[in-house]
């Protein structure tokens, strides 16, 4: 570019000025001292060795060997990344990055076969083992999620997560969890998207995709949420010595209202209730969100039914569940414009929360025919999340872009503004924003897409014998990024 001399002076002057006083406080373009970067994965995305030594089916493999046809290309992850065995792999490329954390989820049924704790696959032990200790050796911390979505075929056929039993025999597994990695792991989740778990009951788009709109939904999120507050209560009492911090991962898409209308700001707040408050404020606040209890209750009355379609916890079940997260594990994807409108299967969650959600037509599209990309979207649902919860230390557990393998600048685009998003909520709005694990470090099993659309930073040559594995351009900007907006200790 040409520059006129005189204007070369002035952009001379004012940089050389910005240089003392005018720069903004460094505190405000890099995140604050202890600020965790790291990456997440989850075990039926990547491992594959689906019935290797020893492991036992999930209702994922399962469903999908009997529907071959769920998903695109008719695809499983029977083998996906197979980081059953490649797993040194990964952490060198999340070594090589530079991240500080990672963030993976057990398979159940790798450690249980069948669920129970009567019978314990050893080797899947020690697979678990060897991943903690290959990324403590690379001094990466681990952060381990004890369900992001497999659960044991056998528990599955006593009705999985509508049996009330299920909440004691999440514990007992998380028990065996804490005492055989609790030493080495100090951030645990208990359950990843209790919500999209719930939905598997409730709709039709992952297992057991059991279609039981507006009852078996909201019947699998109790559940859920006995679980995790019986787990978290059990690790109280028996692994507190431990030192470690639990959370759940919550997700949801936060609405900006349509209008700033009282029934559009109405309708945006029944969106976040509907999807995180449902399970955060059970956790925080001690049960359902208020306007949940009396839409859901009003609409099952309307229905001529004699029961609520939401259950009713115990007085006992809500001083259990009460309290439970020690941070707050925050998926954020993607936002909508809300107004008020009853959409959706009836009765579904959808229709009772008397939202119409929809996407604005300029808002950039992605591979994911979910996911349109609005950063602001995630300082709003921080905003949201400080308003209704308090001060909170949050840490972004998933976000990312996903592509179908050839357009990496935009992803780093993704990161690089919901990155800038996080530092407002900190400097701007004083939210506690502790960590960021992005979504994901390596290209896998995205369910029902298959192996068409990537989150990674880390190419796959899904059809190498080795996988091999492959850095993208964004993962060597994150390699930048970090550097220049990380302060040390
Ligand atoms: C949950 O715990 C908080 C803090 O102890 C308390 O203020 C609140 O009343 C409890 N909620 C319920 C529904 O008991
Ligand atoms: C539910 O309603 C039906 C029909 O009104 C009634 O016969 C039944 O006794 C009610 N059940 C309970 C538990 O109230
Ligand atoms: C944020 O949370 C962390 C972890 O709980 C805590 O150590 C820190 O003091 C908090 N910071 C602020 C500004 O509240
Ligand atoms: C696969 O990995 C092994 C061990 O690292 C190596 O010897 C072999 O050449 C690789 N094969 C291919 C096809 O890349």
């Amino acid at each position: 570019m040409w520059i006129p001399s005189a204007t070369l002076i002035v952009v001379l002057a004012v940089t050389a000025g910005l240089c003392d006083d005018r720069l903004p406080p460094a505190s405000h373009t890099m995140f604050p001292k202890g600020f965790k970067f790291g990456a997440s994965t989850a075990a039926y995305q990547v491992e594959g060795g689906w019935n290797a030594d020893g492991k036992g089916p999930s209702i994922w493999d399962d469903y999908l060997h009997k529907h071959p046809d769920f998903i695109k290309n008719r695809n499983n992850g029977d083998v996906a990344d197979d980081s059953y065995h490649l797993y040194k792999d990964d952490v060198k490329a999340i070594k090589e990055i530079g991240f500080q954390t990672y963030r993976f989820s057990i398979s159940w049924p790798r450690v249980l076969p069948t669920g129970r704790t009567n019978q314990v696959n050893q080797p899947g032990i020690d697979y678990y083992m060897n991943v903690i200790d290959e990324l403590l050796a690379n001094g990466i911390e681990p952060v381990v999620a004890l369900y992001h979505w497999d659960l044991p075929v056998p528990l599955q056929d006593i009705g999985g997560w509508l049996n009330p039993d299920i909440a004691d025999l999440f514990t007992e597994y998380a028990d065996l969890m804490f005492k055989t990695y609790g030493d080495k792991v100090k951030w645990w989740i208990t359950i990843n998207e209790a919500q999209s778990v719930a939905g598997g009951y409730g709709g039709g788009n992952a297992a057991p995709a059991l279609n039981l709109h507006g009852t078996g939904d909201y019947l699998a999120g109790h559940n859920l949420l006995r679980a995790h507050g019986k787990a978290y209560r059990m690790y109280q009492q028996k692994y507190s010595h431990q030192g470690g911090k639990i959370s759940m991962a919550f997700c949801g898409a936060p609405c900006f209202p349509t209008t700033q209308s009282p029934e559009d700001i109405a309708a945006a707040d029944r969106c976040f209730q509907f999807s995180f408050g449902w399970f955060a404020h059970p956790v925080l606040r001690g049960d359902y969100p208020p306007i949940m209890r009396e839409y859901i209750d009003r609409n099952s009355k309307a229905e001529g039914r004699n029961v609520s379609r939401l259950p009713y916890f115990t007085d006992e079940e809500i001083r259990e569940i009460n309290g439970t997260v020690d941070w707050f594990g925050l998926n954020y994807y993607t936002a909508y414009w809300g107004k008020e409108g009853a959409v959706g299967a009836n009765p579904s969650t959808d229709r009772d929360s008397n939202v119409n959600k929809y996407f604005d037509p300029n808002w950039p599209s992605t591979a994911s025919s979910w996911l349109k990309v609005i950063p602001q979207g995630l300082r709003l649902a921080l905003q949201k999340l400080r308003q209704e919860y308090g001060n909170i230390p949050i840490i972004v557990t998933e976000n990312g872009y996903p592509d179908n393998g050839d357009k990496d600048e935009k992803r780093i685009g993704y990161f690089e503004t919901h990155l800038a998003e996080i530092r407002a909520a900190i400097y701007e709005d004083g939210i506690n924003v502790t960590g960021y694990c992005l979504w994901s470090i390596i290209d896998n099993f995205e369910w029902r897409d298959g192996y068409t659309v990537k989150f990674g930073l880390v190419e796959v040559d899904f059809d190498s014998p080795n996988k091999t594995r492959t850095l993208k351009k964004s993962a060597y900007w994150f390699q930048n990024y970090m550097a220049m907006h990380k302060l040390i200790q």
